[in-house]
């Protein structure tokens, strides 16, 4: 089979964080720092990814202001060419320190809120963050670099969507991302918690259309939906193994974030294998890569080539089978698990990330 490159990777720094949001899709098991990649393995990371094709590093984590060497990886990452994004929480970020990182080549800033209030952000950061966001917004703007703000959306927060726009506005982001929540890792076991109700969700959509036409060639706006709720899935990754890799903090290489999850994959380390051999050969990225893999209805479905059969992590949560049809899918035979879920009533508790 003929493998395109990677267009992205999302280098996962660290799993080190100061907040402790309910919706982190991060493992339940986190790296510890003792476990985390050096500074020269994740150079090499990037120098391997660079020759394999990538053009896009997305420095992520946790928090990557966490790591110390962040400089560092900025610059050789600028160096090899490639558009350098930094995916923060905005908490320790300084104007000295990003000022270094825009001289050094940083080139896009992703910040992340909670809510639309200080009380609200506080509370579901489980820390006090709200002000730190919006000083943090005020120095990127003042950098010159583009800012994205990504919300993710749930049943504490939805509410609050109309306020959350206009907290984009006011901190003159170029583009907001308002993901309803996925639910893999931390946030998988507060489903019942965050599910926002159809009610939220129908509420949510007027509000978002209007300001997509109003905001337009100002801020762009990205809905992500609350897939259970559709009839169709969303299409994971555009498809396993096609353009984008994560390396997670220890060095496992992931054909997608949330793929730890999938206990029957067989991952690999760049530790002990070069980055190419794994994106071309290795067994968890060709597992399910192209439309082989299907089974019976996505096989012959004429929407395979549109959402790839839906989310590989997802059929292996709800079915434990991760060549399953994306459950979510109204053509699954097991869309009746999804239906279930959302039959059930909230729940007002809460597990904070810890
Ligand atoms: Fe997508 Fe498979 Fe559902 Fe068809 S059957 S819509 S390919 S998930
Ligand atoms: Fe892993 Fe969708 S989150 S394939």
């Amino acid at each position: 089979m003929d493998v395109s490159p990677p267009l992205g990777l999302l280098a996962e720094l660290t799993h080190r964080c100061p907040l402790h949001c309910p919706y982190c899709s991060n493992p339940v098991e986190l790296t510890t720092r003792d476990a985390e990649l050096s500074t020269a393995d994740w150079l090499s990371v990037f120098s391997q990814a660079r020759e394999l094709g990538v053009l896009q590093v997305h420095l992520s984590g946790g928090e990557p202001l966490a790591r110390p060497d962040l400089p560092e990886l900025v610059t050789h990452a600028s160096s090899l060419g490639c558009y350098v994004n930094l995916v923060t929480s905005g908490l320790g970020l300084t104007s000295a320190r990003l000022s270094d990182l825009v001289e050094r080549g940083l080139a896009h800033v992703q910040l992340s809120a909670q809510g639309a209030t200080r009380e609200r952000a506080d509370q579901l950061a489980g820390a006090k963050a709200f002000e730190h966001k919006l000083a943090a917004a005020a120095l990127v703007k003042a950098s010159g670099l583009p800012l994205t703000l990504n919300v993710v959306l749930h049943r504490r927060n939805h509410d609050q969507v109309a306020g959350i726009i206009e907290l984009a506005e006011r901190m003159g982001a170029d583009r907001l991302e308002l993901a309803n929540t996925q639910y893999y890792g931390w946030a998988l076991r507060n489903r019942d918690a965050l599910m926002p109700t159809r009610e939220q969700l129908a509420a949510a959509e007027p509000i978002v259309r209007a300001a997509i036409e109003r905001l337009r060639g100002t801020m762009e706006i990205v809905y992500v939906v609350a897939d259970y709720y559709e009839p169709y899935p969303k299409p994971c990754m555009h498809g396993w193994g096609a353009r984008q890799l994560t390396v997670a903090p220890d060095g496992t290489v992931l054909p997608c974030p949330a793929a730890s999850a999938i206990s029957t994959l067989e991952l690999s380390s760049v530790r002990e294998t070069p980055l190419a051999e794994i994106w071309r050969d290795s067994p968890s990225f060709t597992a399910y890569r192209g439309e082989d893999w299907m089974s019976e209805p996505c096989r012959t479905c004429d929407r395979r080539g549109v959402d790839f059969g839906g989310c590989r992590c997802q059929a292996f949560l709800l079915t434990g089978d991760a060549a399953a049809t994306d459950p979510v899918c109204s053509r699954s035979p097991h869309r009746e698990v999804v239906d279930l879920i959302l039959t059930r009533p909230g729940t007002s508790d809460l597990v904070m990330r810890r």
